[in-house]
C-alpha cells in the first residue's frame, strides 16, 4: 500500500507510483490533500475500488494515469472541471456505468487524450463529444460494452488522429463525411455492427496508414477512391458483405503491408496491376466469389509471406512467377477451380510452412517432394536470398556420415558438426536440428529469418541452409556456418579436467577483446539492423572464437526481430510460455511478463562480462539463497574486487607484467583499475531495472577506454 503520509504532501506536483505491485485503494479526498498536483501516475499497479470524486479539486491536474489496475465504478462527472487537464488514461480497468461523464470533459479545453480502452462501459458514445477541445487527437473506447451509432458531430474534431472505438455494440453507419477528419492516421471501428456503405470521403484522408472495420455488416462496393489513402499500410475490410470487384486503386498503393478482404462477396477478378505492390506482406481474399486467372503479376510481390485465397472460382494453373515468392510461408488456394501440375518450385519456397491446395483439379504428381533425397542429388542452387541451399547427401558425406568423431558440440534444439564442404572448398560448423524437439522447427525459422538479413563481423557467419528429407524419408534441416577453430568462450573459461591442456589460461587482454567483440555484435543487431534484433540467448557457449581469437556471436535460435508499429493502439498479450533464454543470464523482467528487449540482452552481457572477470558460472553453488552473480559482484566493488577476480587472470597478468618490467606494483595497481572498471560495466548492465542497464554503444566506449589505458600503461612501464 502507498504509506497514506504520502498524500499529504500538499506541495507535491508529480506523483509517480506507476508499474510496481502496488495495491489498496486511492483516498477518497487525495484531490482535496494534494491541491497542486499536476500529475498523477498510478498506472501498471493492483488498485481497486472507485477513482475519487475529489480528484476534480485538484485544478491543476494535466496528467492523470490510473490505467493497468482494477479500478471500478463510474468514472466521475466531476473530472471536467479539470480545465487544464491534457492527458486521461483510464484504461484496462474495470470501470462501469455509462459515458455521461464525457459531456463534461467537453469542458476541458485543452484536453488531447481519452482513453477508456478495455473496461466495462456501456451505453451510448454521447454527442457532446463534438464540442471536445479542438486539440483533441485520440479516442480510445475499444473493448467497452458502447452501443448505438457512431455521433455525427464527431468528424468536427479536426485534429483526431487516433479513432479506437472497436470491439463494442456499436450499430448505424459510418458518418458519410467521415473524410472530414483530414488528420486521422488510425482507425479502428472492428468487431461491432456497423451498417451501410463505407463513405467514399474515406477518400480524403490522405495521412491514414491503418484502417482496420473487419467484422461488421457494411455493405456495396469497396470505394474506389481509398486509392487515394497513398500512406496506407493496413487496410482490414474482412467479415462484411462487401460486393462489386476490388477497385483497381486500392492496388497501387506502394505502403500497404496488409490487405484482407476475406469473407465478403467480392466478385470479377484480380486486376492484373498487383505488382505496384511492393511491400505487401499479407493478402487474404479468401472465401469471396473471385473468379478468372490468378494474376502472374502477384509474382511481383516479393515480400508476400501470407496468401490466402482459398473459396473462390479461380482457375488456370499456378502461376510460374510464384516461384520468385521466396518469404511465403503460408499458401492456400483451396477450393478453387484450379488445375495443372503442382509446381516443382513449391518445393524451394525454404519457410513455407502452410500449404493448402485442396479441393481443385490439380493432376497428380509423383511424390516430387521426396525426390530430395540422398540419391536424387538436386544440384546447389542460389535461392536468392542470400543463401546457397545444399543437399541431404552432400552434408551427409562431408561429416563422413555424421560420424560422432566430427561432432563439435550438443545442444536442446540439436547437435553441431565438424565436416568438409566440397562445394565451397572449406571446413564448416553443420547444426542439425534434432526435429523431435518440439521448438526445434521453430528454432530453426528464427535462425534462418535473422541470419538472411544480418552482417557483422562479430557474428557467425551463415553459408548454406538443407531443407530437405533424410534417407528413412524424414524431415531434415541444418544450418551450415564458417568453422570456429577456437571453439567456444566457455570451453576456454571453464575447461574441464581432460580438457585444461587445450585450452590456456586467457590473459586480461584477450578477455577485454573478446568483451568488446561481444558488445560490438550486440550494438550491431539492437542499433543497426533494418529492425532490431534480440539474441536472447547470450552464454559463453554461444560466443565462439575463430583463428585470431576474434568473438562471433552465434545461435540465433531464439532470436526475435522487434517489429514496432508506428502506433501500438491494439495490444497484444506476450505469451509468457515462450523460452526464453539460458538460466543465470535470463534478466529478471522475462521471469514475469516482459517481452525478450535489447534490455535483456544487456543484463545477459553483464553477466557475461562477470563471468569472463570472475571465473565463475552465475549458476555456481555459491550463488544461491539470494545472492547473484551480480550482488556478489556489486558488493566487492570497488576495493574487494579483487579479492574475487579468477585467480588465474591475477596470476597471468601479474606474471606477463612481472616479465617486462620492474615496476610491478605500479602496473598491478593499473591493472586492478582495470579489473575495477570492467566489473563495474559488468554489474551496471546487470542491474535488477531494465532502464538503468547501460547502452552497448557505452559499454564499447568504456571498454576501449580501459583498453587504451591498459595498452598505453603496458608501453609505458615496457619502456
Ligand atoms: C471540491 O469540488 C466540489 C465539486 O466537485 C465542490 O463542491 C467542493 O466545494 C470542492 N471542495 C473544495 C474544498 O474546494
Ligand atoms: C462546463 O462548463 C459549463 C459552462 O462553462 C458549466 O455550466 C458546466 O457546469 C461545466 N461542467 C462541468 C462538469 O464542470
Ligand atoms: C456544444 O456546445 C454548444 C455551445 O457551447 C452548445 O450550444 C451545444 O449544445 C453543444 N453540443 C452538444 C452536443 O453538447
Ligand atoms: C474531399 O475534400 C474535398 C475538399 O478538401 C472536397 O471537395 C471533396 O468533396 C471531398 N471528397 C469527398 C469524397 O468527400
Ligand atoms: C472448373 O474447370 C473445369 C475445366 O478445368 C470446367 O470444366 C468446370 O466447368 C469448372 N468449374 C467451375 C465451377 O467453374
Ligand atoms: C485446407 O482447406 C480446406 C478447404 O478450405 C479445409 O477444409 C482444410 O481444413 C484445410 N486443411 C488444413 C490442413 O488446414
Amino acid at each position: 500500500m502507498v504509506p497514506s503520509s504520502l498524500y499529504n504532501l500538499s506541495s507535491v506536483i508529480g506523483l509517480d507510483v506507476g508499474s510496481n505491485l502496488l495495491h489498496g485503494s486511492l483516498p477518497p479526498g487525495i484531490g482535496l490533500t494534494l491541491p497542486n498536483l499536476e500529475r498523477l501516475y498510478f498506472g501498471d499497479n493492483q488498485f481497486i475500488g472507485p477513482i475519487p470524486v475529489s480528484l476534480a479539486n485538484a485544478s491543476k491536474l494535466l496528467y492523470i494515469d490510473l490505467g493497468l489496475n482494477n479500478f471500478s465504478g463510474p468514472v466521475p462527472m466531476t473530472l471536467g472541471r479539470l480545465q487544464d487537464l491534457y492527458w486521461l488514461n483510464l484504461q484496462i480497468n474495470q470501470l462501469d456505468g455509462d459515458l455521461s461523464f464525457i459531456t463534461s470533459l467537453a469542458n476541458c479545453s485543452g484536453l488531447q487524450t481519452l482513453s477508456l480502452y478495455n473496461n466495462q462501459l456501456s451505453g451510448m458514445l454521447p454527442d457532446s463529444i463534438a464540442n471536445f477541445s479542438t486539440q483533441f487527437q485520440g479516442l480510445y473506447l475499444a473493448k467497452n460494452k458502447i452501443f448505438g451509432t457512431i455521433p455525427a458531430g464527431i468528424v468536427n474534431l479536426a485534429n483526431l488522429r487516433l479513432l479506437s472505438i472497436e470491439m463494442n455494440l456499436l450499430t448505424g453507419i459510418i458518418p458519410v463525411n467521415f473524410g472530414n477528419l483530414q488528420k486521422l492516421e488510425a482507425v479502428g471501428l472492428n468487431s461491432n455492427k456497423l451498417s451501410g456503405q463505407i463513405p467514399s470521403s474515406i477518400g480524403n484522408l490522405t495521412r491514414l496508414f491503418k484502417l482496420v472495420i473487419d467484422g461488421n455488416d457494411l455493405k456495396g462496393s469497396i470505394p474506389s477512391s481509398l486509392g487515394n489513402c497513398q500512406n496506407l499500410q493496413e487496410l482490414y475490410l474482412s467479415e462484411n458483405n462487401l460486393d462489386g470487384t476490388i477497385p483497381e486503386e486500392i492496388l497501387t498503393i506502394p505502403s500497404i503491408t496488409k490487405l484482407l478482404l476475406d469473407k465478403n462477396s467480392l466478385t470479377g477478378s484480380l486486376p492484373l496491376n498487383v505488382d505496384k505492390l511492393e511491400a505487401l506482406w499479407q493478402f487474404d481474399v479468401s472465401n469471396n466469389k473471385l473468379s478468372g486467372e490468378i494474376p502472374s503479376t502477384l509474382g511481383s510481390c516479393t515480400k508476400l509471406e501470407f496468401l490466402h485465397m482459398g473459396g473462390n472460382f479461380f482457375r488456370g494453373s499456378i502461376p510460374p512467377s510464384f516461384s520468385v515468392l521466396k518469404g511465403l510461408q503460408e499458401l492456400d488456394l483451396s477450393r478453387n477451380n484450379l488445375s495443372g501440375q503442382i509446381p516443382k518450385f513449391l518445393e524451394r519456397l525454404l519457410f513455407l510452412q502452410y500449404l493448402n491446395l485442396s479441393f481443385n483439379n490439380f493432376q497428380a504428381t509423383c511424390f516430387w517432394w521426396r525426390k530430395k533425397t540422398g540419391k536424387n542429388l538436386a544440384p546447389t542452387s542460389s535461392l536468392g536470398n542470400g543463401f546457397l541451399e545444399v543437399g541431404y547427401a552432400e552434408l551427409l558425406k562431408a561429416t563422413d556420415g555424421f560420424l560422432s568423431n566430427n561432432l563439435i558440440g550438443v545442444g536442446s534444439y540439436g547437435s553441431v558438426y565438424k565436416g568438409f564442404l566440397n562445394g565451397i572448398g572449406t571446413t564448416v560448423a553443420i547444426k542439425v536440428l534434432n526435429l523431435e524437439h518440439q521448438r526445434a522447427s521453430k528454432s530453426f525459422l528464427a535462425e534462418c529469418e535473422v541470419l538472411r538479413s544480418i552482417r557483422h563481423r562479430n557474428i557467425v557467419k551463415i553459408l548454406t541452409v538443407c531443407s530437405s528429407i533424410d534417407f528413412r524419408g524424414n524431415d531434415f534441416k541444418a544450418l551450415v556456418f564458417e568453422y570456429m577453430p577456437n571453439g567456444s568462450l566457455d570451453m576456454w573459461l571453464h575447461p574441464n579436467e581432460t580438457e585444461q591442456h587445450q585450452f590456456r589460461n586467457l590473459s586480461l587482454i584477450e578477455r577485454l577483446n573478446v568483451a568488446i567483440d561481444v558488445a560490438c555484435a550486440l550494438d550491431y543487431l539492437h542499433h543497426h539492423c533494418e529492425k532490431p534484433v534480440v539474441h536472447c540467448d547470450l552464454k559463453p557457449g554461444n560466443i565462439l572464437l575463430d583463428a585470431d581469437m576474434v568473438a562471433h556471436v552465434g545461435d540465433f535460435g531464439l532470436a526475435r526481430i522487434i517489429h514496432k508499429d508506428a502506433i501500438n493502439y491494439s495490444q497484444t498479450p506476450s505469451s509468457s510460455l515462450v523460452v526464453k533464454g539460458s538460466i543465470g543470464y535470463v534478466p529478471p523482467e522475462y521471469g514475469t511478463s516482459g517481452d525478450p528487449s535489447t534490455y535483456g540482452d544487456v543484463y545477459s552481457y553483464g553477466i557475461l562480462l562477470l563471468e569472463m572477470l570472475i571465473g565463475k558460472r552465475p549458476i555456481d553453488d555459491i550463488f544461491k539463497d539470494n545472492l547473484s552473480l551480480h550482488q556478489y559482484a556489486k558488493m566487492m566493488l570497488p576495493e574487494r574486487v579483487v579479492e574475487i577476480i579468477d585467480h588465474r587472470l591475477l596470476i597471468g597478468g601479474i606474471h606477463e607484467i612481472t616479465a617486462q618490467s620492474e615496476n610491478n606494483e605500479k602496473m598491478s595497481n593499473n591493472m586492478q583499475d582495470c579489473l575495477i572498471s570492467m566489473v563495474r560495466i559488468g554489474v551496471s548492465c546487470s542491474a535488477e531495472s531494465p532502464k538503468e542497464r547501460m547502452e552497448m554503444k557505452d559499454v564499447i566506449a568504456e571498454l576501449q577506454r580501459v583498453k587504451d589505458f591498459f595498452l598505453a600503461v603496458g608501453q609505458q612501464v615496457g619502456n
